[in-house]
């Protein structure tokens, strides 16, 4: 059942505030000032040295992002891992870790085998998963629903945005445990979490915003995704997306590898998505759009109200999202990743929820 939307992409896309209240709901203490694993306490963050994540896909994505919050927020060494590489490469697992691996369905294959490669060596066996009774989850120690409900469209949109809430919820579980955030500062970021599916919905009301921006975006044969820091994984995600379901090339890079090589691919037919909220690194990517757009690139800049003030003219599209603090941006600038593919791939007319060559689940190698 679409309810009333033209595809099940749409409607997960829209349903994403009301899961992500969800999936809080299940790990915010009542009163809001903790965070609580199912199965009681244990995981001992205090006991951990480092973290290995290992995924494949969008759920990679989700932990190359999660590596930035455990890092900043918890100080905890994070290494993250595509599965099908992990598994060959047959790493030595330190003593003290935990080995974490996300997946939206469960079964994955080359995760599942990077998960059993780890067991009986690593600390600990984490999941992050959608389908509760799946191989995954079945076979970790600890198994951390997402809480996002059946996802039917087979580029993940929802999945992807409540993994990278309860890996949120686990860096700042951590954090207080390891004493690298204060209590206070715990309560703060929970409770601007809880204000997440509100702002969420101000950017789903942006959906025309988006849908014109696609519009040109459709007319390209490349795309280019841009973004530093916390916005790299996302820009990562936005070119997946977008190639996924609009065929449409489309590669991402951290902003500071552009004139280390796909600067060279500039020019006015190439359309260059940058991410980037006003952070404590926006001033580094205004000047990389510059670089952009003196080599006559047409930039769509994914900003907030102060992003669009201090960046100068010459900006193809502008596309102004609400405030947030930078640590939960991710999780918001997910939306416009999603509708500016959604909308591309709906002008060019391709089959959106079941794109050609992919399957929702990837079971065989
Ligand atoms: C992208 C997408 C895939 C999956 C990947 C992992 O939109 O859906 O990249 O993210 O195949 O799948 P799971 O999370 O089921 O392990």
């Amino acid at each position: 059942d679409k309810a009333g939307h033209k595809h099940f992409m749409a409607k997960e896309i829209t349903e994403q505030p009301a899961v992500i209240g969800d999936a809080l709901g299940h790990y915010l203490s009542a009163d809001g000032r903790d965070v609580i694993l199912p199965g009681g306490d244990g995981l001992d963050f205090t006991q951990i040295d480092r973290m290995t994540m290992v995924a494949c896909g969008t759920a990679y994505y989700a932990c190359l992002t999660a590596k930035y919050w455990f890092e900043q927020l918890a100080r905890l060494p994070v290494e993250v891992d595509i599965a099908s590489e992990f598994r060959y490469r047959e790493p030595p697992i330190p003593p003290r870790g935990v080995a974490l691996f996300v997946s939206q369905s469960g079964e994955t294959a080359d995760t599942l085998a990077a998960l059993r490669y780890c067991a009986g060596k690593a600390e600990r066996i984490v999941s992050v998963v959608n389908v509760d009774e799946s191989s995954i989850a079945r076979e970790s120690d600890l198994a951390l629903p997402i809480h996002a409900g059946v996802e039917i469209g087979v580029a993940s949109t929802k999945a992807f945005t409540c993994q990278l809430t309860v890996l949120l919820l686990l860096a700042i579980k951590a954090a207080k445990a390891r004493g690298t955030l204060s209590e206070d500062a715990v309560a703060d970021l929970l409770s601007k979490l809880r204000g997440l599916p509100a702002t969420i919905n101000i950017a789903l009301e942006m959906d025309d915003d988006f849908k014109k921006a696609a519009r040109r975006l459709a007319e390209a044969d490349n795309a280019l995704f841009l973004g530093r820091g916390l916005m790299y994984p996302l820009a990562l995600e936005g070119a997946l997306k977008l190639k996924e379901i609009s065929y449409i090339h489309a590669e991402a890079y951290a902003s500071g590898e552009l004139k280390h090589g796909p600067i060279a691919l500039i020019d006015k037919r190439m359309p260059v998505v940058v991410m980037a909220p006003r952070d404590a690194l926006f001033d580094k990517t205004v000047s990389n759009m510059q670089e952009v757009m003196a080599r006559d690139g047409k930039v769509i800049l994914i900003t907030d109200r102060r992003g669009a003030e201090a960046a100068d003219g010459g900006i193809w599209r502008l596309l102004t999202l609400p405030e947030v603090d930078p640590v939960l941006s991710p999780i918001l600038y997910a939306i416009p990743a999603q509708l500016l593919a959604y909308h591309t791939a709906v002008a060019k007319g391709t089959d959106v929820d079941q794109p050609r060559n992919l399957a929702k689940s990837v079971t065989v190698e």
